[in-house]
């Protein structure tokens, strides 16, 4: 998903509590958990869709909950949204759409990736294995998104022009974003070759 800086989105103060949210555990959630929980905050707009927003050529999500557990997120699409390509370290998730439509796709070595719409009433489910990209079908879309547990470190990937993926372990809280772009292969060559001047010069 797209997440910038938790303090600059268009999140309003008026998240929902642990009272408004479907029943917990008190343990990290399987799959099938996952995705029945979103389901079951699907049905239930008066937690969320206070804090739907789109336009002004920006990204909107919104933090819904975080416990030691569980990670939820409301991201709004338009069809300019893209994540890039992107895992959940060790998270498990769950998403739900409930307004319009969107794209996943998953990576396929040698070939097209493997592409999706997901429309709203549907859900599903992934785990730390999955690597995908995610991206607005259609402009007003809008999903809910589960993590357990929660996001802490999440890997983003680029692609250089020679078709090489690497990948960046990123803060949930960076913004995920498409990396294909030989500026960014460029700089993480120049970090790489600054931290090795570093270390050659420790070891000097
Ligand atoms: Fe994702």
């Amino acid at each position: 998903m797209t997440l910038t800086a938790p303090d600059s989105t268009t999140r309003a103060s008026s998240a929902p509590t642990a009272a408004d949210v479907p029943a917990l555990p008190g343990r990290d959630l399987t799959r099938p958990e996952l995705k029945a929980w979103v389901d079951e905050m699907a049905t239930r707009p008066e937690a969320w869709r206070h804090l739907v927003r789109h336009g002004g050529g920006q990204r909107h999500f919104a933090s819904l909950y975080r416990d030691s557990h569980i990670d939820v997120w409301l991201l709004c699409w338009d069809t300019t949204d893209d994540t890039g390509w992107h895992d959940h370290d060790i998270s498990s998730g769950a998403v739900a759409v409930v307004e319009g439509a969107v794209n996943e796709a998953n990576p396929r070595m040698g070939g097209e990736p493997v592409s999706r719409v997901v429309e709203a009433g549907r859900s599903f489910h992934f785990g730390p294995d999955h690597i995908h990209r995610m991206g607005g079908h259609i402009d007003g879309s809008v999903s809910i998104h589960a993590y357990s547990p929660p996001l802490w470190r999440m890997g983003q990937y680029s692609i250089g022009s020679n078709g090489v993926m690497r990948r960046q372990s990123v803060s949930y809280a960076d913004e995920l974003r498409p990396m294909d772009d030989v500026s960014v292969i460029e700089q993480y060559r120049e970090e790489q070759a600054a931290a090795d001047a570093l270390a050659a010069r420790d070891r000097a």
